[in-house]
């Protein structure tokens, strides 16, 4: 069967994927974000997983606000990198993995989870930076890609603890797949950030370290943080902290913190790396 082995919290700032691909992140300003990616990188490496489920949000590049989908999985072969504005990034195309997205969508949503389907969609640097930062400048990204959106970008975004279980679902899911796959999942955005209005620039180190500890030491209290206290803790933008919780959910409740990195400032938000494993075994 296969299997969900460890799970990646990840900031996806866009200005993390510029300094990449401007080749800048041999400056002072950039190096000791990058320098704490390089541990990372090299586990993941060697952990060599088959396919990777990357939970993030579209950043109003695949879907305006007419459509807002809570919930969503792309089910493509592939999926272009979207043109935020400046051009697509220079990344690899995302190679998705048809037959085991079909499989998760059909799983969660007889499983209860209403996943909107995307048979075809780019993805923004909610989803590349997340890669970028753990694969490093590649050529082609080393596993195929399965995209799932979460809307953090409208209210009202789904709570944590809704995401928690759809992380639940997930497991489930992968481990129904009659395939000997090995499955990373990530879960991105945050850490604290604000994006606009007077608390803009806003930085909370005591809240994410805190967050970072409970994902390993309590995770399903961690999960009903509201809204608000995200909001009030971790600034506007930090409400996609939510997306981290999939990821938690997925995996096994005494899972092991392997790696952490925490750094600030980013651009003009903090940003976080978490890996966990489950002891169960890769
Ligand atoms: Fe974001």
């Amino acid at each position: 069967m296969a299997r969900i082995v460890a799970g990646i919290g990840v900031s996806h700032v866009p200005a993390i994927g510029a300094a990449m691909d401007r080749g800048k992140t041999g400056t002072p300003y950039w190096e000791p974000l990058f320098k704490g990616y390089e541990p990372a990188r090299k586990w993941l490496a060697e952990l060599a997983p088959d396919a990777a489920i990357i939970v993030y949000n579209d950043h109003a590049s695949a879907f305006s606000l007419e459509i807002i989908p809570t919930f969503l999985i792309g089910v493509a072969e592939r999926f272009p990198i979207a043109d935020e504005g400046f051009g697509p990034r220079p990344v690899p195309i995302v190679e998705g993995h048809s037959e085991l997205a079909w499989h998760l969508a059909e799983s969660l949503i007889l499983d209860e989870f209403d996943m909107t389907i995307a048979n075809a969609m780019p993805v923004d640097h909610g989803l590349t930076v997340p890669l970028s930062v753990t694969c490093g400048q590649a050529t082609a990204w080393p596993f195929p890609v399965i995209p799932l959106c979460v809307n953090v970008v409208q209210y009202p975004p789904p709570t944590g603890a809704r995401c928690f279980k759809l992380g639940r679902a997930i497991r489930r899911a992968v481990e129904s797949f009659d395939r000997d796959m090995k499955i990373v999942i990530y879960g991105t955005g945050g850490m604290s950030h604000q994006l606009q209005g007077e608390r803009a620039g806003l930085i909370n180190r005591r809240f994410d370290i805190a967050f970072l500890d409970g994902m390993t030491r309590d995770p399903q209290a961690l999960s009903r943080i509201s809204h608000t206290e995200y909001m009030r803790e971790a600034g506007s933008e930090g409400v996609e902290m939510v997306m981290w919780h999939v990821m938690r959910g997925a995996l096994d409740e005494d899972a092991a913190e392997v790696y952490r990195h925490y750094h600030v400032p980013a651009s003009n938000t903090a940003a976080g790396l978490l890996i966990l494993e489950n002891r169960s075994g890769a």
